[in-house]
């Protein structure tokens, strides 16, 4: 399914509406992920993102991951250089897929080594289940889907794939702080300095936001503009989602930090346990 439609199936007919009434915001995942590795900066986003990721994988030996979102390849290159070679990457868009193998090209990794799969999150095959010591969603990627039955089945499912003593590690925007404050996104936050560090040729900020759709517009400084629907996860409400998924340990981190005031970080990722 393309971009377009994945929206159309996910927001209220209103969203809809809004969405496609409006002139300026272009939906074409082509033009967006065109730009993605530019958005993700791979290198500044490896010094951050995956120390913490090695830190909570420590535990298991030589342990097998399921990066639930390849996307330009960020997690799952950043892993596999860190020394961790048991990955499946999944991913359902092709653009991003094709844009991975660039990226793979690019720094020097055996794309044939990687195991990629497109399932999904919705319906993963029963074959997975209990094969994965881990399971990580990274860059603010749940927020794609709309619905609470189906963030809920994904979540079920990332559980259901993983070991017993398996941990899902999945990240969000900050959305309580940063967007749903202040509809006007005169709250709005971007570093550049967590998960998305690509602030040197992007420029990003929301264009709409309201309890049930955020619009963020991402315009390259060589003129391609792009815009995706995400879902603004209210205070609380993920974690409230993976606990009712079946997750019982639970840690929380604000830009990979154990320690935060609500108020400060840009991502809030959380560390779940089967
Ligand atoms: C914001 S991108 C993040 C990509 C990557 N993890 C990163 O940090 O750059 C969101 C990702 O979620 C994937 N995605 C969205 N909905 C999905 C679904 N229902 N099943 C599987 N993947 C999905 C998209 O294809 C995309 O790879």
């Amino acid at each position: 399914m393309n971009y377009l439609d994945y929206v159309r199936s996910q927001v209220t007919k209103e969203d809809w509406r809004l969405l496609k009434s409006r002139r300026d915001i272009n939906l074409d995942a082509a033009v967006l992920y065109g730009m993605w590795a530019d958005f993700v900066n791979f290198e500044k986003r490896r010094r951050t993102e995956i120390p913490f990721l090695v830190t909570r994988l420590a535990e298991y030996d030589n342990p097998r991951i399921f990066d639930a979102s390849l996307g330009s390849g960020a997690t799952t290159f950043g892993l596999k250089l860190a020394g961790l070679e048991k990955i499946v990457a999944n991913e359902t868009d092709s653009h991003l897929a094709n844009f991975a193998k660039k990226e793979a090209k690019r720094l020097g990794i055996d794309w044939s080594m990687i195991t990629v799969t497109s399932h999904d999150w919705r319906k993963l095959p029963e074959s997975l289940a209990e094969t994965f010591d881990a399971v990580v969603s990274t860059g603010n990627s749940l927020t794609y889907l709309f619905k609470k039955g189906d963030q809920l089945a994904a979540l079920q499912n990332f559980r259901d794939v993983l070991k017993p003593r398996g941990k899902l590690i999945i990240d969000e925007r900050n959305y309580a702080e940063h967007f749903l404050k202040a509809p006007d996104g005169s709250k709005f936050r971007w570093s550049g300095d967590f998960v998305y560090c690509g602030k040197d040729r992007i420029a990003v900020h929301p264009i709409h936001i309201s309890q049930s759709m955020v619009v963020v517009e991402y315009a390259h400084l060589d003129g391609r503009k792009s815009h995706l629907a995400l879902y603004p996860f209210k205070r609380g409400e993920l974690k409230g989602l993976l606990r009712e998924a079946g997750f019982r340990e639970i840690s929380m981190f604000g830009d990979y930090r154990p320690n935060f005031r609500p108020q400060d970080p840009e991502f809030l990722t959380y560390v779940c346990c089967k």
